[in-house]
């Protein structure tokens, strides 16, 4: 990890230091801390999300803000953004397209988009099937039929999306930083990556390359945006777009 600067680890302590809706019930001793300050989302069930309310247990992530800005980065792209920070692009997508949303968790991502996009094809996969459920609920409770797809990365997926859109994990266990007494609410198999945070990133970077997959939407730390751009380029991606923890993507023919 590239740990250098004071700026990324204040942006990181926000993102994955001390849990931001975490609620303050009296401590006793005897029990685990763990089960003394779960999140508030964890107890009330619920969290907002591009201002609609999604069904969250510990079997999901809880969806940061920060994630906020990847749906506004692939709403740009198709003419249309909310968000402040997000220039609406030129309409560069087809008026039906296929979107991707690797590693959906509460399948957030997926399901504003398909809100936000109604004519696009959506799938929603994850390698969790307790991840998925959530994901189905939640796609139930807000009217937005996507189809989900349970699988590594890429590896059962039959099809090329048009846009592939992906908050992998990438905390790497070693950053100094972490407060790992929130985190251990929520699920490792949706926060902790090998190789610096990167090895999922890097792989379905890989994947999506070799199926020329157009477009690319990844979150991840910015202390991990240079190596992240640096794979993307020797993968045939340059880079189009970048905000918060949001890099965004187009493919390139070799020449
Ligand atoms: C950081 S969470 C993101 C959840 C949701 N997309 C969001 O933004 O709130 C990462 C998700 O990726 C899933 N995941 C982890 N490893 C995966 C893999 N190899 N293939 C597919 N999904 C994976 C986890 O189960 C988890 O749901």
């Amino acid at each position: 990890m590239n740990a250098s600067s004071k700026h990324n680890k204040t942006q990181v302590d926000k993102r994955f230091g001390k849990h931001s809706q975490t609620t303050h019930v009296r401590k006793n001793p005897t029990k685990n801390k763990i089960q003394e300050n779960p999140p508030k989302a964890y107890i009330n069930g619920v969290q907002d999300f591009y201002g609609r309310e999604f069904i969250v247990t510990p079997d999901v992530l809880i969806p940061r803000p920060e994630t906020e800005q990847l749906v506004d980065m692939v709403l740009s792209l198709a003419g249309k953004s909310i968000l402040p920070g997000i220039k609406p692009n030129r309409k560069q997508l087809p008026d039906q397209p296929t979107i991707l949303d690797v590693g959906t968790g509460s399948g957030c991502i997926a399901i504003t988009l398909k809100k936000e996009l109604p004519d696009a094809t959506i799938y929603a996969s994850d390698v969790s099937a307790k991840a998925l459920k959530i994901a189905q609920k939640n796609a139930k409770k807000l009217s937005a039929p996507i189809h989900t797809i349970i699988s590594y990365l890429l590896d059962d997926v039959k099809f090329t999306p048009d846009i592939i859109t992906a908050n992998l994990p990438y905390v790497d266990k070693n950053w100094e930083w972490l407060d790992k007494e929130s985190l251990g609410y929520e699920p490792s198999m949706a926060l902790y990556a090998d190789e610096c945070g990167l090895a999922l990133i890097k792989e379905l970077i890989i994947q999506s390359s070799n199926r020329m997959v157009q477009y690319l939407f990844l979150e991840s730390d910015p202390c991990q945006h240079e190596a992240v751009v640096k794979h993307a380029k020797i993968n045939n991606y340059e880079i189009i777009n970048r905000t918060g923890y949001i890099l965004g993507f187009k493919y390139q023919e070799s020449k």
